[in-house]
């Protein structure tokens, strides 16, 4: 039974269905966590517990790629970092975590919206991914660019192709897959060739920088998903501070996901 708590999301026991590599840094886990799967929008965010971390309290907030509402489970992918993400990559199937969500304000994806171009970078392919199943669920065709520094860390991209309306561009900094440099390159063509009704972005703040500017220019609307060093995941404790245009913001209640034009990009 979920235990409710005074803020935004409650806690979930979560069973490890599966957790596993999927490439370089990159790893894969699968929670069974009820009634959550239904509850979780996309990007939106989870701040899993641990199990073995002195930091437990701190949590780590992580975006989730998709969710089986009829099996109550979601999958998280997530890329090795330091002791807390070293620690859960360590965690057995058949453990049971502690899970709270859904916390944050996801994608709003307009229902008469024909096509979209969503860009990721690094691990903001996390929310990309399910901004991108969201967009073919709603029948709305949706071209998706994908950067990483090198191959190891492009990952989901036959499953994107195979599920999403629209064209799937990569990219990596070295040219070791798709094309050589960055992922706002291909973006900024894209936008430069192309009607959106809509862009989302997540990655590198200078990626969503780029990216947003020329969409805002543009006229189309712009959405980006701030990452932010976050210690609560609720609104209690301002590490997760974000500049917008109408002051400074919490990137876990306001955000992740922001309106470009409110953002003040360094
Ligand atoms: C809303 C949200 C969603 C996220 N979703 C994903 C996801 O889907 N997949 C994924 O791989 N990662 C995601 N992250 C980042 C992830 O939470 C961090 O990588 C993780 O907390 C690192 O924990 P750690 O204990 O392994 O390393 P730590 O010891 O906490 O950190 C190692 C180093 O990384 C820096 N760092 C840690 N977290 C962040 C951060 N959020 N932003 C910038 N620098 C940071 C620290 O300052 C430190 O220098 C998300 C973060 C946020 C805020
Ligand atoms: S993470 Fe504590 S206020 Fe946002």
């Amino acid at each position: 039974m979920p235990i409710p708590t005074p803020n935004k999301g409650r806690l979930f026991d979560a069973r490890v269905v599966a957790n596993e590599l999927v490439s370089g840094e990159i790893h894969r886990i699968v929670l069974e966590v009820g009634e959550l799967a239904r509850m979780l929008r996309a990007g939106q965010f989870v701040n899993v517990a641990v199990p073995g971390q002195p930091r437990q309290l701190t949590r780590i907030p992580l975006s989730f790629t998709q969710t089986d509402d009829d099996a109550g489970t979601i999958e998280l992918v997530y890329a090795l970092i330091g002791p807390g993400t070293a620690q859960l990559s360590r965690v057995e199937a058949g453990s049971t975590l502690s899970v709270l969500g859904p916390l944050g304000n996801g994608w709003r994806i307009p229902e008469d919206a024909t096509r979209a171009l969503l860009v990721a970078g690094g691990t903001g392919t996390v929310p990309i991914f399910a901004a991108a199943l969201a967009c073919a669920a709603a029948g709305i065709a949706a071209d998706v660019v994908v950067g990483a520094r090198t191959k190891d860390l492009l990952w989901g991209i036959d499953e994107l192709k195979a599920r999403v309306s629209g064209e799937i561009i990569t990219s990596t900094d070295d040219g070791s897959a798709g094309e050589k440099g960055f992922a706002s390159v291909p973006a900024l063509e894209l936008l430069a060739k192309r009607d959106y009704d809509l862009v989302l972005v997540c990655g590198p703040e200078p990626l969503m920088k780029a990216v947003s500017a020329r969409a805002i220019e543009g006229g189309v609307p712009c959405e980006v998903s701030l990452e932010r060093t976050m210690a609560c995941g609720f609104g209690a404790c301002s590490t997760c501070a974000v500049k917008t245009v109408r002051g400074m913001k919490g990137a876990c209640m306001d955000g992740p996901v922001f309106d470009a034009s409110e953002v003040v990009f360094p």
